[in-house]
């Protein structure tokens, strides 16, 4: 039994499969109709979500099974001081496989040590969010046609942003890619993924806070969120939120077949003027996510 609790849990071979799978999907998705049928998805959240939540249980749908769970910890028996643990025990005899989100880094790993069903992060605090990774994946490989050879950019919340570190991780095992990580000193990458991901692998990266200078240079741009949610302190929230605000000015310093990412939600840091520029592929790229998690589904459930 496999679980994903981290994006490199899929080797670049599986990996490549996944997304032959969901562009198989997104060709041809009546085949596909009844797959899961009979088999249930449970989803665990301990902490808002649209598109993850919602995409998943649109896959398992759109495969014929069945879903069931909670969407908040006030509404599960976390809130009467149930553990993960215990709480993952019970779930393994009421469904086939589950999607868990939770505040905490690692509550998802300790999940899949405890069930007997496979387990999928579906976002751990600020530390891995892998099937989103696996959505900016196969955005980029369908909209860009490549997924190596490339200048990619992240903007914004580099810290707490879990989909930066996830899709930092597992773009690192393509070849000829150059990250620029743009944002604020406060909002650097963590040590860990700079020492321990960049530097242990010879990556080429660089550090700065300027937008508009790199823009020029970018294929893509992964604009993010300031993560309030993660914040100690309101005072920097506020100082940091609008750092960076994508408009269509930069824009236009930008290539002409650059394309823009983000996992959203968005708040200030798109402005909506972009949202009809063609490079704009942040709601195609969330569409893309119940395509990717219908082929995961499918994948770990082994009807596939
Ligand atoms: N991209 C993402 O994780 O969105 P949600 O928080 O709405 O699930």
């Amino acid at each position: 039994m496999k679980h994903i609790i981290s994006p490199t849990d899929l080797t670049v071979s599986e990996l490549s499969d996944l997304l032959i799978l969901a562009e198989e999907i997104i060709q041809n998705p009546k085949k596909y109709y009844n797959v899961c049928q009979g088999k249930k998805l449970a989803t665990l959240f301990y902490e808002p979500s649209t598109r993850t939540r919602l995409s998943f249980e649109a896959a398992m749908l759109n495969l014929g099974g069945n879903i069931l769970g909670f969407s908040s910890a006030d509404s599960s028996s976390a809130a009467k001081g149930e553990s993960v643990a215990d709480t993952i025990r019970v779930i393994s005899s009421y469904a086939d496989i589950c999607a868990i989100r939770h505040p905490k880094e690692g509550a998802p790993l300790v999940a899949s040590i405890h069930s007997s069903i496979p387990v999928i992060n579906a976002g751990d605090g600020g530390h891995n969010h892998p099937t989103q990774t696996f959505t900016d994946l196969l955005t980029i490989k369908n909209l860009k046609g490549r997924l190596n050879n490339l200048t990619v950019g992240f903007c914004g919340d580099l810290k707490f942003g879990r989909t930066v570190h996830s899709l930092i991780n597992a773009m690192v095992r393509y070849d000829n890619i150059h990250f620029v990580l743009i944002s604020p000193e406060e909002l650097k990458i963590p040590t860990y993924l700079r020492e321990e991901v960049l530097n242990a692998n010879n990556i080429s990266y660089q550090e700065v806070r300027n937008l508009e200078a790199v823009m020029p240079d970018l294929d893509l741009l992964y604009m993010t969120r300031v993560q309030k949610e993660r914040f100690f302190n309101e005072e920097d929230y506020i100082r940091l939120k609008d750092t960076y605000i994508l408009d269509t000015k930069k824009m236009q310093l930008a290539k002409e077949d650059m394309l823009v990412l983000h996992p959203l939600p968005r708040v200030n840091e798109i402005s909506t003027e972009i949202d009809s520029d063609p490079r704009a592929v942040y709601f195609k790229q969330a569409e893309y996510g119940v395509y990717v998690r219908m082929a995961l589904i499918m994948k770990l459930l082994e009807v596939a």
